[in-house]
């Protein structure tokens, strides 16, 4: 295309591998081999790039705001997609049949009363909920139908709480492949599950909860005509680090001291972690921004798990990571995005927390909730699981963690109108968590904004106004 940049990546045949995570096996697996877990000893495997930046960090900045300053006028993936744009850094070649839905792109916002909220002097949110599907898992799901294409795949499958299923079902339609979903029955909110069904796949409620769906999934891996699209699957992460470049290049290549995720199967946490490293050691960056995970209190392994790690002990070297995570066998949140007890990829977020000098944490379910209002109040709004963030910077500087005046940014995972029935109970008070008879809660809710009354005249909406206002 004339005018464009010239691609300024130069590779070896293959842009990289697959390889295992467990450094005593570290076995490396060709990029077009479908393999979700390593078959010699059963670890997660991740995707190592051969990256390079030709010209410097200088050259690859310019061509990636080049790319983005073509976007609208544009029909290639790389200029409309958030996702196709950073290729250099991907596994991909320039001629493969990138899918896109022009994901990415996304905001991010000033949230001054989130800021007051927690103590801390601004507050800035990257919206994730602003992708197609309404959810960060759009990147990932872009790189995922990518591979599967090239992999000549025929079904994509995932387990999930409601949004990997709407932007794998989006995805795959997209691509032309059929998409099989499992869910948790009764579990996902009703409008993740519309758009599932609106996207045309198969949707299976199974009787259980994610994990069951997700260890369905994982027995389904082996079939040849099967292609796994959760975040097992290392190109799912691929897609979804590039939020980590995107970010920086908002901040003006300046590097926030802080950046906050909420955690579930910890895919999210993971990829932002790849992303930020990438750029440390391609020179783009300087240091790594603090990245912390937090956790719904009820659905909180790997909280749980860092609270009796010895940080002393891992200071200043390449982490420790503990063999065995504990599951919770019955999560509960009201947040079903994050109700996940045997997160897939904890060891490799727990490697990119500690590298980075972050927190795991947990959060109950008034803080979230409260937390979840608030963000509204900024005008921004976001599904619940997302606001375990703003809660979490709240006790990170409350615990000393975070300095009033450090530089925050909190990742908002999906859109507000994911989960309308959240927030309707919230403002009308009728929000509580019944934990199978362990506890029931009954929200105090502290921005309750309830629906008024008024009689159809305009005496009585005169009168309503200054009596609110
Ligand atoms: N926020 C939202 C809105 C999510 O949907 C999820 C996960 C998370 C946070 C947690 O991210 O799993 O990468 O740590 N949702 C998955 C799903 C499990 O099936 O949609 P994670």
């Amino acid at each position: 295309m004339a005018g464009r940049p010239a691609r300024a990546a130069t590779r070896n045949a293959e842009p990289g591998v697959q390889r295992c995570i467990n450094v005593a096996c570290a076995a490396t697996y060709g990029l077009r081999e479908r393999v979700y877990l390593c078959p010699r000893c059963g670890e997660t495997l991740e995707i190592v790039c051969r990256l390079a930046a030709p010209g410097g960090p200088m050259a690859m900045r310019k061509l990636w705001s080049s790319r983005r300053a073509l976007g609208a006028r544009s029909e290639d993936a790389r200029d409309v997609s958030g996702v196709w744009r950073y290729l250099e850094m991907l596994p991909f070649e320039e001629d493969a049949p990138f899918v896109t839905l022009f994901e990415g792109n996304t905001p991010l916002y000033d949230a001054p009363r989130s800021a007051a909220y927690c103590g801390i002097a601004s507050l800035r949110l990257k919206h994730q909920g602003y992708n197609p599907t309404g959810s960060f898992k759009d990147t990932g799901m872009a790189a995922a139908m990518t591979q599967a294409m090239l992999s000549g795949a025929r079904t994509a499958v995932c387990a999930s709480t409601g949004n990997t299923a709407a932007s794998l079902a989006a995805y795959a339609a997209r691509s032309g492949l059929k998409a099989a979903i499992l869910l948790p029955r009764g579990q996902v909110s009703p409008s993740k599950l519309a758009q599932s069904l609106d996207y045309g796949a198969l949707v299976l409620e199974i009787d259980g909860n994610f994990d069951a769906c997700m260890r369905l999934v994982e027995e389904l891996g082996g079939e040849p005509s099967i292609y796994i699209a959760n975040s097992i699957n290392p190109f799912r992460i691929e897609g979804q680090k590039t939020v980590a470049f995107e970010l920086i290049e908002q901040c003006r290549w300046r590097v926030p001291d802080h950046v906050v995720v909420p955690g579930g199967n910890m895919g999210n946490s993971t990829a932002l972690g790849k992303g930020f490293q990438e750029l440390l050691s391609l020179g783009m960056i300087d240091r790594l921004p603090k990245l912390s995970v937090i956790q719904a209190e009820g659905a909180a392994p790997l909280a749980h798990l860092f609270a009796n790690l010895d940080l002393k002990k891992q200071a200043g070297r390449e982490p420790s990571i503990p063999s065995k995570l504990e599951p919770v066998h019955n999560p509960q949140t009201l947040a079903t995005a994050i109700k996940i007890g045997a997160p897939v990829s904890w060891k490799k977020a727990l490697r990119a927390v500690l590298r980075s000098g972050g927190q795991i944490i947990s959060v109950s379910e008034q803080e979230l909730a409260d937390a979840k209002a608030m963000i509204g109040r900024d005008s921004i709004g976001c599904e619940p699981a997302s606001a375990t963030t703003v809660a979490g910077i709240k006790k990170l500087v409350a615990t000393g963690h975070i300095a009033r005046t450090d530089d925050v940014i909190a990742v908002l995972t999906g859109h507000a109108l994911k989960d309308p029935d959240y927030m309707i109970r919230y403002h009308e008070g009728g929000l509580s968590s019944d934990t199978g008879g362990k506890r029931d809660l009954a929200f105090a809710s502290a921005l309750r904004n309830t629906p008024k009354h008024a009689a159809a005249t305009k005496a009585a909406i005169l009168s309503s106004l200054e009596q609110q206002l």
